[in-house]
């Protein structure tokens, strides 16, 4: 809560013109003024660090689904206009504040902070930075803070996914589906069905390990889980597009199974028939992945720990879909939102 409330009483971002970038110095960053407008890239004037802060040289930053809802003003959480979007980003340490212990200049980290991450560089509190080991790229770090932070919490910490298990997975091509297609299949050893909006995204997320692809743009989703795993159904659905969707992966679920709820990528949020639960001692239940930064600081660091330790024991293997400058942070937000995108989509700072 600290790094949000000192975020809202610092002073709001100005673009300005030509001068170069290091600490003390303006900075180019993507600026929301209008939500529902395109982005404007330009300098900004930058910010001393608090004694708990630190300043990082971002190299790239997270193009996540939530950051098109949050500059189209349809996301759970608004910041005040205008704002630099982006809350996930990897980089180096350029400077820290007084009190900061935990990170020192040119240590290369990952971080999360509160939409200003698209910018060449980023101030956030101490504790929202992750260290890296030495073999993992700056570019493939970026894909883990929000994907796979949110694909270890959903399948572990909510669905207790178990070996053997079958999960279901929706918008399975994208970013967080293919980390939840490798969390499950390469750490829990569990088989996935995933299920895509096209042949080519289904192709995709079968060469990254699932069981299993069903295009739910041709078919009804419930129908070929049956098809493929008989009317007992599947353990755990994780559902990120909602509607229909939601709705048929529910129906999908096995005794005692487990439906987690991670977002709305469709734009319909679906009732929950409550009857379907009793029948089958089903559990409904949500994950809102950067909330846990607030209610329970260590499950939400865990979730980075372990994802940063499953990438050292070479348990998973990001995908990086496309790479855009931060000149074309629109054609990046089009890309994800007009469901072209596969994979982590990245901004590139340098
Ligand atoms: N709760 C959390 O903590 C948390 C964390 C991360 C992500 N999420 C949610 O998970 C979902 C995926 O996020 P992401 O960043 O990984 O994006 P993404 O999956 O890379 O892109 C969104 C995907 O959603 C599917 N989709 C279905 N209907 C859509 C529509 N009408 N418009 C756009 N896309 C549509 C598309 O896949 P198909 O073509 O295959 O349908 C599209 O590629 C979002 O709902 C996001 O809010 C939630």
């Amino acid at each position: 809560m600290a790094a949000l409330l000192c975020a809202r009483r610092l002073p709001r971002p100005r673009l300005r013109r030509g001068a170069r970038q290091g600490p003390g110095r303006p900075y180019r960053a993507a600026l929301c003024a209008e939500l529902k407008q395109p982005l404007a890239v330009g300098e900004v004037a930058p910010r001393p660090v608090l004694p708990h802060e630190v300043r990082v040289d971002v190299h790239f930053c997270g193009v996540n689904f939530a950051d098109t809802l949050v500059c189209r003003g349809q996301y759970q959480e608004k910041p005040h206009l205008p704002f630099i979007p982006g809350i996930e980003f990897s980089g180096t340490i350029l400077e820290t504040g007084t009190d900061v212990c935990t990170v020192k200049e040119g240590d290369r980290v990952i971080g999360v902070s509160h939409f200003n991450a698209m910018a060449e560089e980023c101030i956030t509190d101490q504790k929202a930075l992750w260290k890296i080991p030495e073999n993992l790229s700056l570019r493939e770090a970026a894909t883990l803070p929000v994907t796979y932070g949110t694909a270890i919490l959903a399948l572990q910490h909510r669905a207790c996914t178990q070996p053997g298990e079958t999960v279901l997975v929706t918008a399975a091509a994208g970013a967080t589906g293919l980390a939840v297609i490798d969390v499950a299949t390469n750490v829990l050893q569990a088989k996935v069905i995933a299920a895509a909006g096209s042949d080519e995204k289904c192709k995709l997320a079968m060469q990254r390990g699932a069981q299993f692809s069903v295009n739910y743009s041709r078919c009804s989703l419930k129908e070929a889980v049956q098809q493929l795993v008989g009317s007992g159904g599947v353990n755990v659905a994780i559902d990120m597009v909602g509607g229909d969707i939601f709705l048929e992966a529910l129906r999908s679920l096995a005794w005692e199974g487990r439906i987690v709820v991670l977002g709305f990528a469709g734009g319909n949020i679906a009732s929950v028939p409550a009857n379907l639960l009793l029948l089958k001692n089903i559990s409904a239940m949500g994950l809102y992945w950067g909330r846990y930064q607030l209610e329970d600081f260590p499950v939400f660091s865990k979730s980075l720990h372990s994802a940063l330790q499953y990438y050292h024991q070479g348990r998973i293997q990001p995908y990086v879909g496309k790479v855009f400058k931060l000149e074309e942070v629109n054609d990046a937000f089009l890309h994800v939102m007009q469901r072209k995108s596969t994979g982590k989509v990245l901004l590139s700072l340098k």
